[in-house]
């Protein structure tokens, strides 16, 4: 912004960005875009002759992110090396607008692990999956059988989710993206060893089974990595279709009923 901007100026600037649709500021200082030094044109090779045009190089072929991510997911031997590669990946362009990487909560030890969908607004500030108002719905729904993320072992829920970045405006999570991430979260219960997985909701379900459809889905026990793994209403579903709450009452004693 320039210096010259009037108050009224910046204010309608402001009002035009929340109806684009921001809704936080990333950064801490402004960056003014419009000051960075202009960008270099890149030199000339100096073997290149000057009176003949150069060859057309052939594109060079797009990286294949998912090879990438399969390989590196597969070489990590712990949960803290999962973390840091996941965290240390470049090729999700939605790591550069987040605040937070955002990995897991709870104990590994648990016997639950519950898979979601993508940070949201809350998460991405506090670097922790469903702590916002579904996650409060998601740590009642629990309770109600006896798991509790801040326990270890028998009692306890482990939770992560498709993507550890937010997606701009809490939009669904792209079809790219979740096939891009997905052998990270398969490391992620291949290392973590539970019982039982929860897939919340329909990405999850289609990050891990390849299919949607959650409606159908739901109750009917799947198979992930070889684990039992129940499809549910995602909280922030329950929380606008409160009817629904009967069924995930329903899945959440079938889950209990394979944990005894
Ligand atoms: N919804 C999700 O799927 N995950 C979160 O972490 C928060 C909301």
């Amino acid at each position: 912004m320039t210096e010259s901007l009037e108050y009224w100026d910046a204010l309608a600037a402001l009002e035009w960005q929340v109806e684009l649709g921001v809704d936080e500021a990333i950064l801490d200082v402004p960056v003014d875009r419009f000051d960075l030094p202009a960008p270099q044109p890149a030199p000339k090779p100096a073997s290149a002759p000057v009176t003949q045009a150069a060859p057309v190089q052939p594109a060079a072929p797009a990286a294949d992110t998912v090879a990438i991510a399969r390989q590196l997911a597969e070489s990590a031997g712990s949960l803290d090396v999962l973390r840091a590669t996941m965290e240390g990946f470049e090729h999700c362009d939605l790591k550069r607008g987040a605040r937070n990487f955002v990995f897991c909560d709870g104990h590994p030890t648990a016997r639950v692990m519950v898979i979601g969908e993508a940070p949201g607004r809350e998460e991405d500030q506090q670097g922790k999956p469903f702590v916002g108002r579904a996650g409060q719905l998601l740590d009642k729904m629990f309770a109600a059988i006896g798991l509790d993320r801040r326990a270890e072992g028998a009692g306890g829920l482990y939770i992560t989710n498709m993507l550890p970045w937010r997606p701009p405006q809490n939009r669904d999570p792209k079809p790219e993206e979740l096939a891009m991430m997905q052998p990270f979260t398969r490391r992620h219960v291949e290392l973590a060893e539970p019982d039982v997985v929860v897939l919340m909701g329909n990405h999850a379900c289609a990050g891990l089974l390849g299919r949607k459809g959650i409606t159908r889905m739901r109750g009917t026990w799947e198979d992930v990595l070889g684990k039992p793994a129940m499809p549910m209403f995602h909280p922030a579903y329950l929380l606008r279709n409160p009817a629904a709450k009967r069924d995930a009452w329903a899945d959440l004693l079938e889950i209990k009923a394979r944990l005894t």
